[in-house]
């Protein structure tokens, strides 16, 4: 993984990290399809602000989700459904903002597009005229057919999203896995068919491992793993999750690369110790 100074002036400053692929202008859909086809793995986080969005971008992330999750991690609902059009937008506004080479992609959020190909067209309009998004990503597969095609058709790209779609959290009766056993055929006959409709990429949420990397192998689109194990040609997880910020429970497909919350409360501690006792601020950080 090679590593260069990006320009001052943007940003924080820091290194920005090319990827396993060592490509640097802009992460586009085909260069998206080039990484699955030479087995290099596609890494992908969600952000919902510029500078989380920043740092992904800085660090190499390929593919950078707006996700309707912000419903639970940033707003606090138990759910993704009552996430708003016009919320995705603002967020994706504010994540377009500090990337420079990673794919954008947004959620449409629940009742953006349920609809109908027409009410999906016009979200999916808005959302790349007023965020600056490059794709938008629809939970559904063989359900979804003809709104992919209707989208894809009038050139806006769509990432399709099978298997345990959190949108469907009441029919499906709780978050849980999808796919055990004989209901494998259904979410391959989802992943098969929102391919087939034009989908430019494939997110696979909540499966069995096995079920996930045959999906990976039966299509030409690249497939986004988030508890579908490590046949998919790449990951993603909320960002959220991968530093430690949400949540006492932790699912066993989250693996934690920070303890964020614990960091961040003992840096608040340190504050509010040392503003009661007078040591902050110090001499420095005081005009004369
Ligand atoms: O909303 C979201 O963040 C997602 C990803 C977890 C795939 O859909």
């Amino acid at each position: 993984m090679s590593t260069d100074k990006i320009a001052p002036g943007k940003g924080t400053g820091g290194t920005v990290s090319y990827g396993s692929d060592g490509h640097r202008g802009r992460i586009t859909i085909p260069v998206l399809h080039r990484m699955k086809r030479d087995e290099r793995r596609i890494v992908s986080v969600t952000a919902y602000d510029y500078t989380f969005a920043r740092l992904l971008d800085e660090s190499g992330v390929d593919l950078i989700l707006v996700g309707d999750s912000l419903g639970m991690v940033v707003q606090g609902h138990d759910t993704t459904l009552p996430v708003t059009l016009d919320e995705m937008i603002y967020h994706a506004r504010c994540v377009s903002r500090g990337v420079d080479r990673a794919m954008v992609v947004c959620d449409l959020p629940f009742g953006a597009f349920q609809g109908g190909p027409q009410q999906a067209l016009q979200s999916a309009v808005r959302v790349l005229k007023e965020s600056g998004a490059q794709a938008v990503k629809i939970e559904g597969g063989r359900i979804m057919a003809e709104t992919i095609e209707h989208l894809v058709a009038r050139d806006i790209p769509v990432v399709a999203h099978v298997g345990l779609t959190p949108q469907s959290v009441h029919a499906f009766g709780g978050f849980k896995v999808q796919g055990r056993g004989e209901a494998g055929d259904k979410v391959m006959e989802d992943a098969r068919i929102a391919a087939e409709s034009g989908a430019c990429l494939l997110v696979l949420e909540g499966m069995p491992s096995e079920l996930a990397a045959r999906i990976t192998e039966s299509i030409t689109i690249p497939t986004i793993g988030i508890g579908a194990g490590a046949g998919c040609d790449g990951q993603v997880l909320v960002l959220y999750d991968l530093l430690g910020l949400y949540g006492e429970v932790q699912p066993r497909f989250v693996k934690r690369y920070l303890d964020g919350a614990e960091g961040i409360r003992q840096a608040l501690t340190d504050y509010a110790t040392e503003v009661r006792s007078g040591v902050f601020p110090a001499p420095e950080h005081q005009f004369k």
